[in-house]
């Protein structure tokens, strides 16, 4: 059943590139004569009609803003079946025959209840975790990279400056990749991601070791994550390892900073062709699906599937990082 008009919406933590995506998603309805609905708050705004029919104009030169035009959020009670089908009778009643949501994991647990109540329903993955496992890539993740490898090198200055180590906190509550993949190209000397926990001693024998070699900074990134009860915060983590090296040791959390800006080209390039392949996927009648991007192509998986597999860390990538610091200690 070929379908007329579309709503889209974006929720969970907003990524560099979303407004990227919104802008594929209307072009492509209007190319192919499909109304857009835009639903501002994400599932909140579902449940509130909260709803802006969108033309190409609304999304003129927003391919290069970072946040979301839409905005976004939280909203818990759309885990609840009967909000659920309260929202799918919303979106009935505006005439929105699919949906396209752009998020993370529990955005798509959304998505998925939105299929399940038979409104199709595609899920466009935005998140700076790239912590989804059927894709290579989430939309939002280089552009955090290049964030975050921009800020640790002007730390590194300082670091060198006054021959200080500096501890630099990462967002990834429960993914070590941005963690991972900027420690590698900052050339940090330790990587603590909450897949592969480091006893803290280990840590602090490297450090010294580099002192003993020389060194004149290191940097430890820590996926946020990667904290536990002994060691809940960064601040913690920083009097640990002052106490155990005697070292000077400073601690820089990065926060927020991490998922505003302009989007990277990787991310426009890579929100461009999903949100397309999307819309054609609705334009078919097809819903239900994922988009992804595997070996840089577009491709698409069932939603049931996706969300019942977990993505697997690279360990290969995290022992590379180790040796190329450098200074690594025997196994
Ligand atoms: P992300 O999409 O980035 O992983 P969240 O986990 O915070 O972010 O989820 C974003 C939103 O998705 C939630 O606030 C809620 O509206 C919706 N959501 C999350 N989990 C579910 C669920 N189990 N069922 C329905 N909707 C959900
Ligand atoms: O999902 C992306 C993310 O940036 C996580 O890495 C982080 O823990 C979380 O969002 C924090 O988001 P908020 O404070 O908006 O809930």
């Amino acid at each position: 059943m070929a379908i007329k008009k579309i709503g889209i919406l974006t929720s969970g933590g907003d990524s560099p590139g979303m407004n990227a995506a919104i802008r594929a998603v209307v072009r492509t309805a209007t190319y192919y004569k499909m109304k857009a609905v835009g639903i501002r708050y994400g599932f909140q705004g579902v449940l509130e009609k909260n709803f802006w029919d969108m033309d190409t104009t609304d999304v003129r030169h927003v391919i290069q803003r970072g946040g979301t035009i839409l905005g976004t959020a939280r909203c818990l009670n759309f885990k609840e079946k009967t909000y659920q089908e309260q929202g799918v009778a919303n979106l009935r009643e505006a005439g929105i025959e699919g949906m396209i949501v752009i998020g993370g994991d529990g955005s798509f647990m959304g998505a998925k209840a939105l299929s399940e109540l038979n409104m199709p329903t595609i899920g466009m993955p935005g998140t700076i975790d790239n912590d989804l496992p059927y894709t290579d890539s989430t939309i939002g993740f280089q552009s955090a990279l290049s964030t975050v490898v921009e800020a640790i090198s002007r730390i590194r200055n300082t670091a060198d400056s006054h021959r200080r180590t500096m501890v630099v906190e990462v967002m990834g509550r429960h993914s070590g990749n941005i963690a991972m993949y900027a420690g590698i190209a900052s050339g940090s000397e330790i990587i603590m991601v909450p897949e592969m926990p480091l006893p803290i001693t280990e840590i602090a024998d490297r450090l010294t070791q580099f002192q003993d070699m020389g060194k004149n900074s290191s940097i430890i990134v820590v996926a946020e994550g990667s904290y536990n009860a002994d060691i809940p915060d960064i601040g913690a983590l920083t009097r640990r390892l002052i106490d155990l090296t005697g070292l000077e040791i400073k601690s820089n959390k990065l926060g927020y900073m991490q998922r505003g800006g302009a989007p990277a080209v990787e991310d426009r390039l890579l929100a461009s062709r999903m949100g397309y392949h999307a819309v054609r996927l609705l334009l078919h009648g097809v819903g239900n699906r994922v988009v992804g991007s595997v070996q840089d192509e577009i491709i698409d998986e069932d939603i049931h599937k996706a969300l019942s597999e977990r993505r697997n860390f690279d360990f290969d990538m995290f022992e590379m990082a180790r040796v190329l610091s450098g200074t690594m200690l025997p196994n």
